[in-house]
């Protein structure tokens, strides 16, 4: 083997040149290299990097001079980064050792003196759960932001009344403040879920090093705590290879994209003129290149969509860690883009239907309209007879004879006259009328998690109270 030969290996291989006596072709580099996408956890693989550090100083590991280098190089590489400025490279593969040989270049030895008792393995895995943490948080956020969005539009339609649907088909009178409640209790049990996944990925997995741990003196308490983890990974094997956390939380997201997908489905049918609920502020939608008379709901449709893209890479990370011996393996370096991509497709989409909801223009005499079709107040016609003695089964048999009967006539239920719903119940009085409108059926439904106007006012302010 020439001299030549080994100085090329040195340049292709990089941290571990010794090893090696061949380069890696541009291929095998572009194949294996992860810096196009992880370099987006730079800020926080430095951060890990100076509690390791400080810890490693505190242990005598390193001298103090050791540290103040590693401390101002990391500083410069940090506002390097920040203005755009770092030479990331593709022959030193991932975010660490880029930023590795950059200190290095900066401060000699001190910066080679960092990754005693550490790896790549237990650093990473330290970057992800530093980095998810804080998209958790953001995404959280955000949902509080569009579930106050939601509380607003409610508060204004606590008592405007919309048909509520079974099967699509008009089943009983709903407020639209109540409805829109429905939406707000979902994202509260997706904030839930991102609030319990937080606490499982708030774990140190520093100091397993490769996988077995270090043999260093080292104090893996006290970098947690400079990280603000709640506690350390307990076991090493475990630290450095699983991804739960991250899987987790793309289901905790699958929830959430499956949540604003069904809301984006009733934006864009009560958007459609057959049912012309609403409009849609003209900066969410879209014309047609052709049809000049289109505004289309490309939002919700988008969000839906995207909802499939979300729920992807949740079975690609599902099926990333299924066949993986322990410890690390390179498979996990896939982790990454579906990750990225599912926090980034999530804060987007909150971050639109924060501001969507707001630009809803309701028409309220569509929706009046809409209920006036369907005999939406049976139920409470039977409830009615229930009232005056009838048993259940029986008031429904009366009732369903009545609709048939209005339904024949081309009439609604609560138009029949008193004497033509007289001949279906003998128990049917003047006082009828009062439960067959729409606001007395509202009114009646007057108990927690109910739709009476009170209870969904009442809904409101207990939500924004937790809020
Ligand atoms: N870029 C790698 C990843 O994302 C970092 C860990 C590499 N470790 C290793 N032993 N090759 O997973």
């Amino acid at each position: 083997m020439t001299d030549q030969h080994n100085d090329a290996s040195v340049a292709a291989h990089g941290a571990w040149s010794g090893r090696f006596s061949e380069p890696v072709s541009d291929l095998v580099q572009r194949y294996t290299a992860s810096i196009s996408f992880d370099r987006r956890m730079a800020q926080v693989d430095i951060r890990g990097s100076l509690a390791h550090a400080r810890m490693l100083a505190k242990q005598a590991i390193i001298t103090p001079a050791d540290l103040a280098a590693i401390e101002h190089g990391m500083k410069q590489i940090s506002g390097e980064i920040e203005r755009d400025e770092f030479q990331w490279n593709l022959a030193d593969e991932d975010v660490h050792l880029n930023i590795e040989r950059r200190l290095t270049a900066l401060v000699g030895d001190a910066g080679k003196r960092l990754h005693t008792g550490r790896s790549r393995n237990d650093q990473v895995a330290t970057d992800i759960r530093l980095w998810l943490r804080e998209a958790m948080d953001d995404i959280s956020g955000l949902l509080a932001r569009y579930q106050h969005a939601l509380l607003d539009l409610a508060e204004q339609h606590a008592a405007t009344p919309l048909p509520g649907f079974t099967h699509l088909q008009v089943a009983q009178p709903v407020t639209l403040g109540h409805h829109l409640l429905a939406y707000v209790e979902m994202a509260g049990r997706d904030r839930e879920r991102l609030a319990d996944c937080r606490r499982r990925t708030n774990r140190l997995p520093l100091g397993a090093a490769a996988l077995a741990g270090t043999s260093f003196p080292i104090d893996r308490e006290f970098v947690a705590s400079e990280l603000g983890f709640a506690g350390v990974c307990e076991n090493s094997l475990d630290a450095v290879s699983d991804r739960d956390f991250a899987i987790e939380f793309s289901a905790a997201a699958a929830l959430i994209m499956m949540h604003i997908s069904r809301f984006s489905e009733e934006l864009i049918l009560w958007m459609s003129p057959r049912f012309g609920f609403i409009d849609l502020a003209d900066r969410f939608c879209t014309g047609s290149s052709i049809m000049p008379q289109k505004k289309n709901p490309d939002v919700p449709e988008l969000a839906r969509g995207k909802t499939g893209r979300v729920y992807g890479h949740l079975m690609g990370l599902l099926t990333l860690m299924k066949g993986q011996p322990l410890a690390y393996n390179k498979d996990n370096q896939e982790d990454k883009e579906p990750l990225f991509d599912t926090a980034d497709t999530l804060s987007d989409t909150l971050r639109i239907f924060a501001e969507l909801v707001p630009g809803i223009t309701v028409r309220p005499a569509a929706m009046k309209e809409a209920l006036g079709q369907g005999h939406a107040t049976a139920t409470d016609l039977a409830d009615y007879l229930v009232k005056k003695g009838l048993p259940f089964r029986d008031a429904h048999e009366a009732v369903a004879r009545a609709v048939r009967a209005a339904e024949k006539e081309g009439s609604e239920l609560a138009e029949l006259p008193l004497s033509a719903l007289q001949a279906f119940s003998p128990l049917i009085a003047a006082d009828v009328f009062c439960v067959l409108t729409v606001e007395g059926s509202l009114a009646a439904r007057n108990h927690i998690g109910g739709t009476a106007p009170e209870q969904v006012r009442a809904a409101i302010a207990r939500a924004r109270a937790r809020l």
